[in-house]
């Protein structure tokens, strides 16, 4: 069997946990990987066992010869990256968000569609067997109206996690704190179980432990759908000890409580619901969202974030950082619409 070949472009921590469940797939061969970092690109490669180690993203790109290019590296590098493995017509798994902006999202989606390439957004909750539960109950109807969404994140990182990986704490390299990195992903969720557009959004950015760094450690916001269904965010990199992420689901019908990370429980209170499994499965989401990325490579079967979907997300996350700049009631804008 011909193993897909996957390059690994970023050997930090999350390339780490795709390393981890890449061992798992036996369809997949890591078989390049590069880091600017060069100890860390050894590193990863001696853990892994890949052959082909590099320090220049270029030289993979012209050399490695990749069926799929997975990119794990800080976000405002994402735009030029993927770019440059588009005209090089690879495909790429970048992880979110794709872009900083949706203006340079947009203009990827352009080239995509020129270069007939296929560009995924690592939004893994998508293939997570809890979540994925509860939005098909909600899109048959069986938890009735959707009312409203609570989405908490509760999550603690250490003064490391800004220094080790210093990206995270500029505005300009991340383009935000725990609103784009930690709490998009809950976001993403809910606006799928809700299966409406968003529409107007609050939110309140603070810090309240990392003083100096120029991203929020905190965020609260509000979302507001079409359909009228009101998601809440609560997101904290400061929540010590740190729990695990719940979104509950308050429907007409029905309640549905997701509660997860390593081990996702979904739970549907005053109805008995039979739980749907994703088209793809695997120990984590991790390991099935690449396998579903792999099929759609390979396969030409569906992945569920492809870089057009993942757009209005990112619209919204957009609104929100200004919602919480001016203090006011901020609309979504529309625009991701005509890419979808
Ligand atoms: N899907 C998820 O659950 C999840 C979880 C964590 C992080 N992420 C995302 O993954 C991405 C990386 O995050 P991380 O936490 O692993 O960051 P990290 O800082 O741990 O790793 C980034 C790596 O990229 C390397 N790098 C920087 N510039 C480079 C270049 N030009 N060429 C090659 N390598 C370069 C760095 O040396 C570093 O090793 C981000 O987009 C983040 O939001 C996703």
């Amino acid at each position: 069997m011909n193993k897909t070949r996957l390059g690994i472009v970023g050997c930090g921590d999350i390339a780490n946990d795709i390393g981890r469940v890449s061992r798992l797939n036996r369809k997949i061969k890591i078989t390049a990987c590069v880091d600017t970092n060069k100890s860390k690109a050894e590193q990863f490669s001696k853990r892994f066992r890949v052959p082909r180690v590099y320090t220049d993203y270029q030289e993979l790109l012209n050399t490695a010869e990749l069926d799929i290019v997975y990119l794990a590296v800080p976000h405002h590098l994402h735009f030029a990256m993927v770019k440059e493995a588009m005209e090089k017509k690879l495909d790429v798994l970048c992880e979110k968000p794709v872009t900083v902006t949706t203006k340079e999202a947009f203009e990827l989606c352009k080239i995509a569609e020129r270069q007939l390439v296929k560009i995924g957004v690592n939004y893994q909750y998508r293939y997570d067997k809890a979540c994925y539960a509860i939005a098909k109950a909600a899109h048959k109807g069986e938890l009735g109206i959707i009312y409203y969404i609570r989405c908490n994140i509760p999550w603690f990182r250490e003064n490391t996690y800004f220094t080790e990986s210093s990206w995270r704490a500029g505005k300009r390299q991340s383009g935000g704190g725990t609103l784009i990195t930690q709490a998009s992903h809950f976001l993403d969720a809910a606006l799928w179980v809700a299966d409406s557009a968003p529409a107007i959004v609050t939110g309140t950015s603070r810090n309240r432990k990392f003083k100096d760094i120029e991203v929020e450690d905190l965020f609260m916001g509000t979302v507001e759908t079409e359909n009228g269904c009101l998601i809440q965010l609560c997101s904290s990199m400061i929540a010590s000890p740190e729990r695990v992420p719940t979104i509950e689901v308050y429907g007409s019908k029905a309640t549905a409580i997701y509660e997860g990370h390593f081990f996702p429980k979904a739970r549907f209170f005053n109805r008995k619901i039979k739980k749907e499994k994703p088209p793809v499965g695997g120990i984590h989401a991790l390991a099935a969202s690449l396998e579903a990325y792999r099929r759609w490579i390979k396969e030409d079967l569906v992945y569920d974030m492809p870089i057009q979907k993942s757009l209005e997300v990112l619209a919204t996350v957009e609104a929100l950082y200004k919602a919480a700049e001016s203090g006011k009631t901020e609309k979504v804008d529309r625009k991701y619409r005509d890419y979808l």
